[in-house]
């Protein structure tokens, strides 16, 4: 899966809306000048109906401008969280046991966001920002150079004052939106972990390192808010300070008679109209920056080398390991091991705990690259062997709780290709012990069970999983001290299955 990373997705509705962005533009150009027409000339039915046609005009696309340009930005960050969800998935698991769930869930949704932020908000207002500012300088220079001269020497001066801020405005929020990551990964995992959180007591605990980052945050938003407060009344004294000097100059010139009061109010009109654009070209720069900084870091995440799922299908025969060591990091975890397993068998490790059990299970599902040695499948190594139809031999049952949020059914029958009947699922769960209960529930099979399967007892839950592998027909079932939770009356009853 390709994440599409470029930061500006040309297609149609975004063309579309640039058009009428620019459109607007125009009209935002002449509406100062029919108004110039209408205070210096005669009051006539024409000139009003231009002013009104033009505002009319304005109206119609600039709401286009802004429905088109929104939905093209919807539509890029729906792509875009959808393809990196997609590449995620493809991560290693090494990838996800360095990352913190809740960090990454809250980069793919937020760090798009600030990506359509770009789309829509920075660039178009540039590119509008830079059209209306070079065509109202072009009107103001043919209406009167002495004061468009005025004017091109005091704008840049408001822009010089309020672009820092806005820079420093653009560090505050990136600052914030990592603070939000790493609390939203705080929240969820206290949440997730409630049990534990309260049988430590330890909610005073997680209640203090949730303040100190939310204290941090806070101070981080107040010191933005303080720059921002800045911006505005810093703008509006420059912008009245300009008012002033065209004023004071500009009424010489009228008292002279070589500038009219009509031109005189439309380069006012002018002048505020030229605000917005003008501080939006300055803080394109800050928008740009903090949409890369975004980029770079979900290219980052795609960064690692996903797991590679081609290769040839998996012929049926003895699952063989030879030579086999092993380690995560440094320390050696297996060492020189070498077992087979017949095809078609339960393959039940049990052992003492940290000895590997579970990292047996984890190189015969390819979690991880064996470090030295081979896995093979009917003499043929692993590595040649395309991952979904080697995955699709085992089926796994821990002593974790491997289920989801949602019904019975719904974790039963997790990635099969074809949907079971309820039938079939009874027969499953019949295997596993669980038939009875799960009809005396009063929702049956759709019954919810809760945030990894909060609401089932531990041998139910792993009854559930058992199964789940069963339902999978796999060629090799493989438990990793997966009756661990379970009683001995139907511990015994699953060994003989
Ligand atoms: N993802 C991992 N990263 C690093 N070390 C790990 C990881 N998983 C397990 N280990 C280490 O590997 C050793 C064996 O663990 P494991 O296979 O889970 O043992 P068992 O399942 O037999 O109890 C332990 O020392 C453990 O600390
Ligand atoms: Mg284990």
């Amino acid at each position: 899966m390709q994440v599409n990373f470029k930061l500006l997705h040309f297609n149609k509705a975004i063309i579309s809306g640039l058009f009428f962005s620019i459109l607007t533009s125009l009209v935002t150009i002449l509406l100062p000048l029919s108004l110039k027409t209408l205070i210096d000339g005669s009051m006539n039915l024409t000139s009003i109906l231009t002013i009104v046609g033009l505002f009319f005009l304005q109206m119609i696309f600039a709401l286009l401008a802004q429905f088109l340009i929104a939905v093209a930005g919807e539509k890029q960050v729906t792509t875009l969280r959808k393809q990196l969800h997609q590449r995620l998935l493809t991560n290693p698991i090494s990838f996800f046991d360095n990352e913190k769930s809740g960090e990454l869930a809250s980069h793919v949704l937020h760090d798009s966001d600030v990506l359509r932020s770009f789309l829509t908000h920075y660039f178009p207002e540039f590119v509008t920002g830079l059209i209306t500012l070079t065509g109202s300088l072009i009107v103001l220079f043919l209406l009167d150079w002495r004061l468009a001269l005025f004017m091109t020497v005091l704008l840049p001066l408001l822009m010089i004052l309020i672009t820092p801020l806005s820079r420093i405005s653009g560090k505050f929020a990136q600052k914030i939106q990592n603070l939000l990551g790493d609390l939203t990964s705080i929240v969820s995992e206290n949440f997730q972990q409630i049990r534990l959180i309260k049988s430590t007591c330890a909610e005073e605990q997680v209640q203090k390192r949730f303040d100190q980052k939310i204290n941090l945050l806070y101070r981080t938003s107040q010191k933005n808010a303080f720059v921002e407060a800045f911006t505005t009344p810093l703008a509006m004294m420059m912008l009245f300070g300009m008012v002033v000097i065209i004023f004071a100059y500009g009424g010489v010139r009228v008292a002279e008679g070589s500038l009219t009061v009509g031109t005189l109010i439309s380069f006012l009109i002018y002048l505020f109209q030229l605000l917005n654009p003008v501080s939006n070209i300055a803080s394109f720069f800050s928008g740009k920056a903090k949409a890369e900084g975004a980029l770079n870091y979900l290219k980052e995440l795609t960064a690692v080398t996903p797991e590679n799922p081609t290769g040839d299908k998996a012929s049926s025969g003895e699952l063989a390991l030879s030579h086999l060591s092993f380690s995560y990091d440094q320390e050696i975890i297996l060492d020189d091991i070498s077992m087979t397993f017949p095809q078609g068998k339960k393959i039940a490790l049990v052992g003492p705990s940290g000895a590997g059990k579970s990292t047996i299970v984890h190189l015969l599902e390819r979690f991880y690259p064996l470090s030295t040695g081979t896995l093979t499948l009917n003499k043929k190594d692993s590595r040649l062997i395309a991952l979904k139809d080697w995955r699709e031999k085992f089926a796994l049952v821990s002593q974790d709780n491997q289920l989801l949020a949602g019904t019975i059914a719904e974790n039963l029958q997790l990635g099969l290709p074809v949907p079971a009947s309820d039938d079939q699922l009874f027969a499953a769960l019949k295997v596993a012990y669980l038939e009875k209960e799960v009809k005396a529930l009063p929702d049956g099979l759709q019954t919810i069970i809760g945030e990894n399967g909060v609401k089932l007892s531990g041998g139910q839950k792993q009854r559930l999983q058992l199964a789940r592998a069963y339902l999978r027909k796999p060629e090799f079932l493989i438990l990793d001290e997966a009756t661990a939770n379970l009683d001995s009356d139907s511990e015994q009853y699953i060994q003989k299955v």
